[in-house]
Formats: C-alpha cells, structure tokens, sequence
C-alpha cells in the first residue's frame, strides 16, 4: 500500500506522507498542507482528525478492542487492580512487587488532603454540582502542591501523579460527607484505594465499619474500566490544556469539566434518570424507544463516535452488575429495564443501521446504585476512573520535547469588513 496520499487541487498535485501506526492503521500527515496547497482541512467533532500519535490505549471500535499499553481491557479488569492499572498507563509497563508496593505506599502517604482544603467545601451550597467542587479542589489541591508540577525529575512526576490520583478520591467522598452535614472521615492506612473510597463516603468516625469486598472489587473494576479511552473529548481536553505547558492538576481540572457533560462522563447519571422515569411512568420499553426515534432524540447509554460495535466494557460492566447484586441479595428494577432496552434496541432497525450499541455508561450506574452512590456522583466516579488515562496523557504531552501548543485552525463564515456605526446613527 502506497506510503504517501496525493491530493489534487487548482491543476497541482500535492503529496503527503502516510502514518502507519503499531495496530496498522494509517494516517495522512498533513503538517505541510497549508504551507504548500493553502488549503486546510475542516473535520466536525474532529471524527476524522488524529491530534496526536499516542502510544497509551488502542481502541479498534469495529472489532470492539481496547487496550490499555497492549494489555486487553478484559484481561486487566479479570486479574488487575485500579492502583495497578494505573500505574500501568502511567508509567507504561505493569509493576513488579516493588513497584506497586512503593506506589501503592505513596498513595497512601498521599491520601489525606491540607486540613485547611476542608474548610473550602464550606464555600459550596449543598446542593452544588459535584463535578463542579471536583474541578474547583482538584485545583485547590494543586495549590498546596505547587513544586510538584514540574517535570525535571521523574520522581516528581510520580510524586504528583500519586498525590493528585489519590487526593481525587479524598476531595469526591469529602464533598458528598459535606454536602449531607456529615463529618469528614479521614482515610485508612490499612484499606485498598476502593475500599478506602467506599469508607470516606459512607462509613461513620465513631464505629466499627468494613467496606463490602464484592462492592470494593465491583467498584474496582469500573476504574479500571473507564481509566483511559485514547482521545475522547475529556482526555483531548487535558492534552489541549497540558500543551500550553499547564500544570498536571489545571489540566484534570479541564478534564473534569469536559467529562461533566451528558454526552460524555454525565451519561452515566443521565442513563438511570431515563431508566427511573421509565419505570416510574409504567411506560413499555417498546414505546419509549419509538418516541426516542420519532424524536430524533438520543437513548442515553448507547452509540459512540468509535465503537461501531459492542463496547467491551459495557459487556465486562453488565456481566459484573448480575455478580455484585447476585452476591448482594439485591434486585434491581433498573437493571432488568436496562436489559429488556437493550434488548428491544439492538433488534431495531433504527439502532441497527445507525450502528447503535450499549455503551460503558449504560450499565455503569447500575453497580454505582449498589453501592449506594448517590446519582449526582456517577460523573465524579467516572472522573476518579478517568484520572490515570489524563496524567498518563498529560505526561505524553509535557515529556514530548517538540510538543506544539495545539491551536486548530478555522474557516471563518462571519461578516466580511465593514465600517464602525456611531452610536447615534445605529437603528
Ligand atoms: C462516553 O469518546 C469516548 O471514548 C467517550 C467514552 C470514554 O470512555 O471517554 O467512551 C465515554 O462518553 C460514552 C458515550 C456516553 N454518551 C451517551 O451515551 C450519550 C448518548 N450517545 C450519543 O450522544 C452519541 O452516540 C455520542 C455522543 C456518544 C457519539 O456521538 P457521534 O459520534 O457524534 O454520533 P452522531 O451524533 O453523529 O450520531 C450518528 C447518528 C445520528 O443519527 P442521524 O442524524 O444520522 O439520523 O446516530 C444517532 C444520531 O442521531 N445517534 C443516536 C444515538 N447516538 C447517535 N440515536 C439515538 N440514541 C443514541 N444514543
């Protein structure tokens, strides 16, 4: 196959290299374009533009694969644990016993935030955004790290890396104890980093409280699957922010806000509020997901810009929500909707041809209810899963010696020239 692409345009004829990446897949690299055609490209949502090469996650959304530095998501989520994970795409090899035993024991040195950050969740009303008191302490806590975001060392990356990976669980469980009037539980020594999660939210100070092992390792495993996702909208976000040479935590702090939203990391909280009002109306699947056609509208938890197949999650996410509430006695409405849409869509024409499929968010709030997550938190969680993929990114970006700052172009379509209007002569 031929190693450049020509493209002709006013009677020239321009040639340009083709990429060729480790799974095969090819790119025109059109660095030049402008410089020797004038031309340059225009491409909505960025579907068809590579920013970057990465070497971190592949996604093959045909074959529906994903993998995280070459390991397959179903191998990591069956035998891996977040912290290792973790460390896996940060520092792009797993572990060995040393290893993770010295990053695991930072994360623990790491885990408590500045007494004086508590008093900033007192600023926020109870009922504040979640994602937003996450994106705003995410970048208090930067604050109190202010040495660590450079790069000099390797150490002081791996310093800031635990300290924000782990602080980010911290601030999520403190703002909910807050925003209920609950005292701020401060972290175990002797817990997992999930563990540790489920007791800041939910355990009291002052009695004996032993987080569910089946919750731990459910919940375990949804960080493990949504750590990293190659350049969706939240992680292209913090590669934007880290090529202007910004700190670590300013650019999580980007990430979070660009997760925020329903297409994105709010899917998750939008997809059982679609479940629960149709369980609530008593309304058949079958007739919600025609007005959802007839609509034109979006059946949240499905479809996705690279997936053209089942995501590989969503099949992992499904076959753990049966486990976890098996093992936990629980029956949820939720989930046999959610199987029963599922069902209903994928044999619709509608979703057929438009290659429609469940995506991670569709079952995903279903294993945060058994856990008793509360809805407005689905986000934050994704965002503490999320957050190796943005420092492993943010990493790739800092560490590239002839990293650009991105800065895309545009084809303007506002008013040509004109001449200013005084005040008094306008209508
Ligand atoms: C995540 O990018 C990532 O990797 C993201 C993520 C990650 O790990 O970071 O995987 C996490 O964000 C998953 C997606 C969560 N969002 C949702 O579940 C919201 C519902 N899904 C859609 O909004 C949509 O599918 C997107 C945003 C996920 C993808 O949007 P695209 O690629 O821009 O697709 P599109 O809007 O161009 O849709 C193509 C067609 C359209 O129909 P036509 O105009 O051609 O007739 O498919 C339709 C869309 O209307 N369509 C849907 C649909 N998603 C797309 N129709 C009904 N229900 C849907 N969910």
């Amino acid at each position: 196959m031929s190693d450049k692409a020509t493209l002709t345009y006013g009677g020239k004829s321009y040639d340009f290299p083709v990429v060729v990446g480790t799974e095969h897949e090819r790119a025109v690299d059109i660095s030049k374009l402008r410089a020797e055609s004038g031309l340059i490209t225009l491409d909505d949502g960025y579907a068809n533009t590579g920013s970057c090469a990465s070497s971190i996650t592949f996604i093959d959304g045909e074959q529906g694969i994903l993998r995280y530095r070459g390991y397959p998501i179903e191998e990591l989520a069956q035998h891996s644990t977040f912290p290792e994970t973790a460390y896996l795409l940060m520092f792009g090899e797993l572990p060995n016993a040393t290893q993770l035993m010295e990053f695991r024991g930072l994360l623990t040195e790491h885990q408590f935030i500045h007494e004086n950050m508590r008093h900033h969740f007192e600023g926020f009303p109870s009922d504040a955004p979640p994602m937003a008191i996450l994106s705003a302490m995410i970048n208090a806590a930067g604050c109190f790290e202010p040495a660590l975001v450079e790069l000099e060392r390797s150490d002081h990356f791996m310093q800031s890396a635990a300290r924000l990976l782990s602080k980010v669980r911290t601030i999520a469980a403190a703002s909910y104890r807050k925003s209920m009037g609950l005292p701020i539980n401060y972290p175990r020594y002797d817990l997992s980093y999930t563990a540790n999660f489920l007791y800041l939210m939910f355990c009291m100070p002052n009695m004996p409280c032993e987080p569910e092992p089946e919750l731990v390792r459910a919940l375990d495993v949804v960080f493990i699957l949504h750590a990293d996702h190659e350049q969706n909208c939240s992680t292209s976000t913090v590669r934007m922010v880290a090529s202007s040479q910004a700190g670590m935590f300013a650019s999580a702090a980007a990430g979070v806000c660009a997760l925020w939203g329903p297409l994105h990391g709010g899917a998750n909280m939008a997809v059982v509020e679609m479940l629960e009002q149709i369980h609530q109306s008593g309304e058949s699947v079958e007739s919600f997901v025609s007005r959802v056609k007839s609509a034109h509208a979006k059946l949240m938890g499905f479809g996705h810009r690279v997936y053209k197949n089942f995501d590989p999650r969503a099949k992992i996410i499904k076959r753990a929500c049966d486990q976890v509430l098996a093992k936990l006695g629980v029956r949820d409405p939720l989930l046999e909707l959610a199987l029963r849409l599922e069902e209903v869509a994928l044999r619709d024409e509608y979703f057929i041809e438009r290659k429609l499929y469940p995506n991670v968010d569709f079952y995903s709030g279903i294993i945060m209810r058994a856990a008793k997550i509360p809805l407005g938190m689905f986000p934050v969680l994704f965002a503490i899963g999320r957050m190796p993929g943005w420092i492993a990114n943010w990493r790739e970006v800092r560490s590239n010696a002839k990293a650009r700052i991105y800065r895309p172009r545009q084809v303007y379509t506002g008013p040509t020239q004109r001449t200013y209007v005084p005040l008094a002569e306008r209508k």
